[in-house]
């Protein structure tokens, strides 16, 4: 590590996972004082006798306001593999930024122009926004890591992402500018952190292996390389690339047709899929959209439930530095299994624990199961899945893998945000069950399928694959 690579990281990482937690986080806390806002002055024609928590319309246009996010998100995933190719991984998280500008303009001038539309429009532009970063960034920091430290380096995109959810759940409290007049306020911070990108990132290099084995810029990239490294002895590193730049020459770029088509690619990317849905599908975001909810169904009331969840968020990341300093030491795999099993004794006891909720302290250890819940997601599924995709590929085959695996991650994410409340209104804290039933699968398939790729190039992994076949 070295400065210039941590300005690097920061440039890239923060600025860019900041729009993908910012905004996974916003409408949680002042979810109350916009539905006011929907009820007495855009859906005009509602029933004012109604609350607005109860109005259909109300809600109606809440969920889609909230999910078209994770709409965006899939999108944003489809166009990935483009974007990276044809404008590289810093100049496509550059471009990105001009979503960010639109997509606040149209959230934030949406009350002063008494309109619900801007506001859906606007969270789906920086879905798209969000989606593109969740590929590029990862993409970036991957090919400007060195090899010891890429799992490390990998795991700074989620731990910005549990950050600014927590930062834009303190930032919507009432106290804040979760305020009638302040939301528009809070819908246009993401505007800050995109100025700031726009005048850091464009000090760093392009990913030298970008330049190197896509463009064939030998001086440029290793003059990134050096600058990276704050070194000029970067001969193992550019002896690394034109290794695999050789190969390159024979398997061109793989589209995504050829993605699914070519038998050595059909294992990593079986991986990359069901890491992603993993990640998703495990149940987190049911926790990080609806905590306030289980926690009042827990018995704590509306400001202890706010307040636990700004600890859980804490929680989150917290664990998620811890096991940024872990995962070169034990690796992807062990603190895969590790999170995977925590979270999956945690649900069982969850779903029993909220049988008896009218007992005070069950009700306490119903809270700390959640958060716990959410630390063992932060050992290893949080941060794990996003870097792990980019390990799993050579050059040729990244970013149309990316594509696919990003579009699946925000697709189960928009499943399980849509699903979860309806199935609770069925049968209660069981959908608990249904996550510990599926947690129990993805071990089984960790525990079979991915292989262990800490300090191991990417010329290693992808020959590991080759001789599995
Ligand atoms: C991961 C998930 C995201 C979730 C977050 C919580 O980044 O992809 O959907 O909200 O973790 O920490």
């Amino acid at each position: 590590m070295n400065p210039r690579l941590a300005f690097a990281i920061i440039s890239s990482a923060c600025w860019s996972a900041f729009q993908h937690g910012y905004n996974t986080g916003v409408l949680n806390a002042p979810q109350a004082v916009m539905s006011e806002w929907l009820h007495k002055e855009v859906l005009s024609g509602t029933n004012l006798t109604l609350a607005a928590k109860d109005d259909p319309k109300v809600t109606t246009v809440w969920s889609v306001a909230v999910s078209i996010y994770c709409v965006g998100g899939m999108v944003g995933g489809v166009i990935t593999g483009l974007v990276a190719d044809r404008f590289g991984r810093k100049g496509g998280l550059l471009l990105n930024n001009i979503l960010v500008f639109i997509a606040v303009v149209l959230q934030s001038f949406s009350k002063a122009a008494n309109s619900s539309e801007m506001l859906i429009l606007g969270r789906f532009i920086i879905g798209i926004n969000s989606g593109l970063n969740a590929g590029l960034t990862p993409m970036y920091l991957s090919e400007i890591s060195p090899v010891s430290l890429r799992g490390s380096i990998g795991t700074v995109y989620q731990l910005v992402i549990t950050t600014t959810i927590l930062l834009s759940q303190v930032l919507g409290l009432q106290a804040v500018l979760g305020t009638e007049t302040g939301w528009p306020w809070l819908l246009a911070v993401p505007l800050l952190a995109a100025l700031v990108q726009v005048f850091t990132l464009p000090l760093c290099p392009e990913s030298p292996k970008f330049l190197l084995l896509n463009r064939g810029a030998e001086l440029h990239a290793q003059r990134a390389l050096n600058w990276l490294r704050g070194d000029v002895a970067v001969h193992g590193e550019m002896e690394e690339m034109h290794q695999e730049a050789e190969k390159n020459k024979i398997s061109k770029k793989v589209t995504l047709t050829e993605l699914f088509r070519k038998q050595q690619l059909r294992q990593p990317l079986l991986i990359a899929m069901v890491i992603m849905v993993a990640q998703q599908l495990s149940g987190i975001n049911a926790v990080m959209y609806f905590s306030t909810d289980i926690f009042q169904t827990a018995n704590l009331s509306k400001t202890q439930s706010q307040y636990a969840t700004l600890g859980m968020g804490a929680m989150n990341v917290m664990m998620t530095l811890i096991s940024l300093l872990l995962v070169e030491a034990a690796g992807r795999k062990t603190l895969l299994l590790a999170g995977f099993s925590g979270m999956l004794v945690t649900s069982v006891a969850l779903c029993v624990a909220m049988l008896y909720t009218s007992v005070v302290w069950v009700s306490y250890l119903c809270i700390a199961l959640v958060i716990l819940f959410v630390v063992m997601f932060a050992v290893g599924p949080g941060s794990i899945p996003w870097f792990l995709v980019t390990e799993l590929f050579g050059q040729s085959a990244r970013p149309a893998a990316t594509s696919v695996a990003v579009t699946v991650n925000w697709a189960a994410n928009f499943i399980v945000g849509l699903s979860f409340l309806p199935l609770t209104h069925v049968i209660g804290s069981n959908t608990f069950i249904i996550f510990a039933v599926l947690q129990f699968l993805f071990i089984l398939f960790i525990a079979f399928k991915v292989p262990e790729t800490k300090n191991k190039t990417i010329e290693e992994i992808t020959a590991m694959f080759r001789q599995q076949m």
